[in-house]
C-alpha cells in the first residue's frame, strides 16, 4: 500500500527533555504520525518515552547510529525491537549492518548511514580511508542492499544516485529538508519537501523548520501539503 503523504513526514524531536517533547507532540496532534528521537532526547529519558509514543499510535525512528562488535549490535537491536520503535539507524559498516539485519524482529526496520554528511574527502583521508565520499557512499549502499538492510539515510541530493543502486525495495530517508524561505541553519545541502519527494525520498526528516516555528502545527501541515502536491 502506498504511503500517505502525512506518514512520510518524520519530525525530529531534537529537544532536551521528555517534558518538552510532550508539549510539542501535543501541539502537533494528528498532523504528525512519525517522530525521530536522536542522541539528545534518547539520553535524556527519551528511550522510555518511545513506548508512550507508540502507545498513542505514533511511529518512532530511533536515530542511535549503532556501531560495535556484531554480538553487541545484535543484542542492542533486539532490545530496541522490544521498545516498539519502527526504524533504527546503524553505521554502514558491513559487519554492523549484517549483525543488525540478522537480529531485527517484529516491526523494526534497520536503516544504514552510508557516510556521515559532515564528512568530506579530507575527513575520510584523515580517518584512514583511501576512498572519497562519492565512492564510499556507492560502495556502502550496494553493501546495504546485498546484506538486506531496510533503508538508507541520505541527503536528498544523493537520493537519485542511491535509488539507482538499491532499487525500489529500500526506503530512502532524507534529512536536510527546508521549505522555501526557511532558515538553513547548519545544514549545507538542503532541498525543499517537494523536490526531495520528486528526487525519490520515501520519508522526510524535519527538525527546526517545524519544532522552532512559531506555529509548529501550521508548519507541519504546510509540509504535508507540499508532499501531497508531488505527483507520484
Ligand atoms: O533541524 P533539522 O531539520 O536540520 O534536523 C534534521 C535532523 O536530521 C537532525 O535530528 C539531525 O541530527 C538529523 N540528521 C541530519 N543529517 C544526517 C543524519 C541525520 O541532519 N545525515
Amino acid at each position: 500500500m502506498p504511503l500517505q503523504p502525512r506518514d512520510r513526514l518524520i519530525v525530529a524531536l531534537d529537544v532536551s527533555s521528555v517534558a518538552e517533547a510532550q508539549v510539542l507532540v501535543a501541539r502537533l496532534g494528528d498532523t504528525v504520525s512519525f517522530y525521530k528521537i536522536g542522541y539528545q532526547l534518547a539520553y535524556a529519558g527519551g528511550l522510555a518515552y518511545v513506548a508512550t509514543l507508540v502507545g498513542t499510535g505514533k511511529r518512532v525512528f530511533l536515530d542511535l547510529k549503532l556501531h560495535d562488535i556484531g554480538h553487541t549490535v545484535a543484542q542492542g537491536v533486539k532490545s530496541v525491537a522490544k521498545s516498539g520503535a519502527s526504524f533504527l539507524t546503524v553505521h554502514g559498516y558491513p559487519q554492523t549492518m549484517k549483525a543488525a539485519a540478522e537480529a531485527r524482529e517484529g516491526n523494526l526496520r534497520i536503516l544504514a548511514v552510508t557516510v556521515l554528511t559532515s564528512y568530506n574527502d579530507a575527513d575520510l583521508a584523515a580517518a584512514g580511508y583511501d576512498a572519497g565520499v562519492a565512492e564510499l557512499v556507492i560502495e556502502r549502499a550496494a553493501q546495504a542492499r546485498n546484506i538486506g538492510i531496510d533503508g538508507v539515510v541520505c541527503s536528498a541530493e544523493e537520493a537519485v544516485k542511491i535509488r539507482g543502486i538499491v532499487g525500489s525495495e529500500l526506503a530512502l530517508v532524507t534529512p536536510g529538508i527546508r521549505p522555501a524561505g526557511a532558515a538553513i541553519g547548519d545544514q549545507k545541502r538542503v532541498m525543499t519537501p517537494a523536490s526531495a519527494i520528486a528526487a525519490g525520498s520515501d520519508y522526510l526528516v524535519v527538525g527546526r523548520p517545524i519544532i522552532a516555528a512559531a506555529d509548529p502545527k501550521a508548519a507541519a501541515e504546510a509540509i504535508v501539503a507540499e508532499i501531497s502536491s508531488v505527483k507520484g
